[in-house]
Order: C-alpha cells, then sequence, then structure tokens
C-alpha cells in the first residue's frame, strides 16, 4: 500500500468499504470476565462502555476462544459451535456489543484458539500442530500437546467461520483473526512449534494454509463488507522460528485473501517480546536504531520492512506511549494505525484525551511494577476491577497483585460448569 501520512484523528477507510474514524485502537486484553459457562457477562458491559466512550476508533475485544475445551484463561468469552451445541450466550453478546459501541466506534471481535498455550488447570491434554511442548514452561503450567488430526484442523476452520458469524449477527463490527503471540494459528506459521509433514506443515506456504482457510472461510460467512482484521507476529524472535523474512510473505498473501487491517505484534509465551522483553534469537542481534528507540514502538523498525509489501492498512502495536512518537510514526507513513495496550488498563479514556491534546503522554504502568514479572497479573487485575465497577488500583502492589491473580485463575477454573 502506499505510504499515506496521517494524522490521530484522521479517519481510516478500509478495504471492505468500512471507516474508522481515528487512528487509534485498543488492542486485545484478555479480560476473564465472562460466567461459569464462558458467556459474555455485565462486567464486559461495564468494560467495554468504558473503553467505547474512551475515545479509540477501533476497540478490539480480548481474545474469544472457538472451543470450549481449549481456553487461554478460564474467563475467556467463548463462541463454541461445536460439540457443546446448546445456549451460546447470544443475547448476553448483544448488550456487550451495544455497550462497547455507544461512542461510535468500531468493535471488533479478536478469535482465538490457543492451542498449546492452554494452561493444564484448563486442559490435561491441549492440541498442537506437533507435539512440540513449551519451552521454558513446566507441564504444571501447560501439559505437552499432542499433534492435531486432519480432521481436527478441518474442524477448527469451521469453528472461526461459525464464531465470525455470531460475531456479525450480534452487532460486533469486525473481528481479528489472533495469529500471533505463540497461539494455535501462529504455532502452524512455526517452523519450530510444526513439524508436520503432510499439506498443513514443511514449506511456509502449507504452514500458513490453516491461517488463509480460516481468513477464506471467515470471508465467506460474514460477506465482503465485515472488517477481518489479522494480527500476525513481525517475528517469533526464536532460534529458527516463524522470522521476518516469512512474515514478508505471508503479508502478501494476506493481502489476497482480503484482509481489512493487519496488525503487527511480536513473540509468544516462550519469547515473550509483545510486551517489550529482551529479544532473544537471531532477531536480537539486529541493531536497534536510534530512531526506533526514541519512537518507543518494539515493533516499528518491521513494520517499516513489511510496509512495502502489505496492500491493507497497517497498525502496530506495542510500546507506544508518547503523542509526539505516534504523530511521527503517522507522519512517516510507516503505519497508519497505533495500537495500545496497557495503558488502558487502567486510563480507559486515553485516547480521548490524546485526541483532544490534553495529553502528550500515556502513564508506563509497567515500569513501576516490582517485580516486573507481575505486570501480566497486575494489568488483568486492574481489568477485573473495572468490570467490577471499581476504579484501578494504581497502588497495587506485584507481590499482592500475583497472588491474586493465581487465586482468581484457580478458582475461575473450578467454577467452569458444563465441562
Ligand atoms: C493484560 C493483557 C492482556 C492481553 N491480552 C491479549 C489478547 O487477548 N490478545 C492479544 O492479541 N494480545 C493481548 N495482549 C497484548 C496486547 O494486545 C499488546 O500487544 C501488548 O500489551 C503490547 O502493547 P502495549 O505496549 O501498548 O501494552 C494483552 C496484554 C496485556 C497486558
Amino acid at each position: 500500500m502506499s505510504t499515506t501520512p496521517a494524522t490521530l484523528d484522521a479517519p481510516l477507510a478500509l478495504p471492505c468499504g468500512a471507516t474508522v474514524p481515528n487512528r487509534l485502537c485498543k488492542a486485545a486484553l484478555t479480560e476473564g470476565l465472562a460466567d461459569a459457562m464462558n458467556h459474555a457477562t455485565v462486567r464486559h458491559e461495564r468494560l467495554y462502555r468504558a473503553w467505547s466512550v474512551g475515545g479509540a476508533g477501533l476497540v478490539v475485544t480480548g481474545n474469544v476462544q472457538i472451543d470450549r475445551r481449549y481456553l487461554e484463561r478460564p474467563g475467556n468469552v467463548v463462541i463454541d459451535g461445536g460439540a457443546t451445541g446448546g445456549d451460546e450466550g447470544l443475547d448476553a453478546l448483544r448488550r456487550y456489543a451495544a455497550a462497547g459501541t455507544v461512542g461510535g466506534n468500531h468493535l471488533w471481535m479478536q478469535l482465538n484458539h490457543p492451542g498449546r498455550q492452554t494452561p493444564t488447570h484448563v486442559c490435561a491434554e491441549p492440541i498442537a500442530p506437533s507435539a512440540v511442548p513449551l519451552l521454558n514452561h513446566s507441564a504444571a503450567q501447560f501439559a505437552p500437546p499432542r499433534a492435531m488430526r486432519e480432521d481436527e484442523i478441518e474442524d477448527v476452520v469451521r469453528r472461526w467461520a461459525h464464531a465470525a458469524t455470531v460475531a456479525r449477527e450480534t452487532g460486533f463490527t469486525g473481528i481479528q483473526v489472533h495469529a500471533a503471540h505463540g497461539y494455535l494459528l501462529s504455532q502452524f506459521l512455526s517452523p519450530v512449534a510444526n513439524r508436520r509433514t503432510d499439506a498443513w506443515g514443511g514449506a511456509l506456504a502449507n504452514r500458513a494454509r490453516l491461517l488463509r482457510e480460516v481468513l477464506r472461510a471467515c470471508r465467506s460467512a460474514v460477506g465482503a463488507d465485515f472488517p477481518i482484521g489479522v494480527k500476525l507476529n513481525s517475528s517469533d524472535f526464536q532460534q529458527g522460528g516463524f522470522g521476518a523474512d516469512d512474515c514478508l510473505q505471508v503479508v502478501r498473501w494476506l493481502g489476497e485473501d482480503g484482509v481489512d487491517l493487519l496488525e503487527l505484534s511480536g513473540g509468544s509465551y516462550e519469547s515473550p517480546t509483545m510486551m517489550g522483553a529482551k529479544l532473544r534469537g537471531p532477531d536480537a542481534e539486529r541493531p536497534v536504531s536510534d530512531s526506533t528507540r526514541r519512537r518507543e514502538a518494539y515493533f516499528l523498525e518491521y513494520a517499516a520492512a513489511m510496509r512495502g509489501a502489505a496492500s491493507m492498512p497497517v497498525m502496530v502495536t506495542g510500546g507506544f506511549r508518547t503523542r509526539a512518537a505516534m504523530d511521527e510514526a503517522l507522519a512517516g507513513g510507516e503505519l497508519d494505525m497505533i495500537g495500545l495496550g496497557r495503558p488502558l488498563c487502567v486510563d480507559t479514556d486515553l485516547p480521548r484525551r490524546l485526541l483532544a491534546g490534553d495529553c502528550t503522554e500515556a502513564v508506563a504502568y509497567e515500569r513501576g511494577i516490582d517485580p516486573p514479572k507481575a505486570g501480566l497479573a497486575w494489568f488483568c487485575l486492574q481489568l477485573l476491577r473495572i468490570g467490577d465497577g471499581l476504579e484501578p488500583d494504581r497502588g497495587l502492589d506485584g507481590t499482592t497483585a500475583m497472588a491474586r491473580y493465581a487465586e482468581n485463575e484457580a478458582s475461575t477454573a473450578r467454577g467452569l460448569v458444563g465441562r
């Protein structure tokens, strides 16, 4: 796509014909607020109303699972047209979508399958392209996966399309296919996680086949005028993993597949660069230029490289905190949208204030969390608080956050009904 310099308040026209009112996106943030049936609740309505009036032109939901057997967290929302059938909580989804669009923003449902990144307290035998366990994690955290049969792969495609249909029918204004961060589609893309020798593994065209079949099935389910985004790793940042060259080719294919917005991120549970962890593997050797450091964003350098191959608008998420860096990246034509994650776990109205010029810098809460490994728990607990109608707790101590989060996840897992 030609590089079109833009300002933060400029609308963005998508290939499908929809328009996003400005260039700020609330990136996907897993909420953990579903009920014991994994249906949406009034807690989603509270949280998403706050984000909707918060000013971002695009709000992407936390990952919604397409198969209730395999969850990223026990409190995920699930749209499961499979064996469980029955009530999918459609009315609750309608109320969630209505609350999440009161501000006139787009609200896209992120659809995901965690594959081998399914915690053990959710599932004792997760599925994955191949039986390759996660590095740096114990079996108590993530049980070793088994390789998927071909009919299971085809089932994933069908489930994704079903969930996309439900998203449209219940009032969400788009979907985002999660193909990043080491979840199932990202596992298929990775030569490390995907050791298959059939038509779903080996050459990049085979490793990308599941993602592309999911996109084709979703497009045919939702029609030509409904936005479909993809979140993709610019690199896995792992020795022998999905790297920048692979990404470049996949980005070209995503253009052929009619993707409306490409969100670039990076990393996985094995190499959590999406949160700014120190890069490991071959890409770690790449020099990080001064300008990139100045501009904060972790993946901006990669985005600039992908830009030439991308026929659709590009968004970059990870690290953006100052209005100056956002303006600079937009003006430089390196991207079309800015994704924001952690700051919006606390300051839900940050986009509105940035757009109004009332704020020039987001608070980087992650820098004050001690120990740093408590970050995810700390941010997740803020979302639970907002969902419960409480104010965020900016003074929350990291060690307390980890203990409370672990207890919340364990008790939510114990409370799940009908599994
Ligand atoms: C609490 C929390 C939950 C997240 N959940 C998701 C998710 O469901 N799906 C996803 O694609 N990324 C998820 N992410 C990653 C964010 O979307 C984003 O890529 C990351 O936080 C980097 O952006 P930031 O530097 O602006 O926070 C999550 C991050 C945090 C902190």
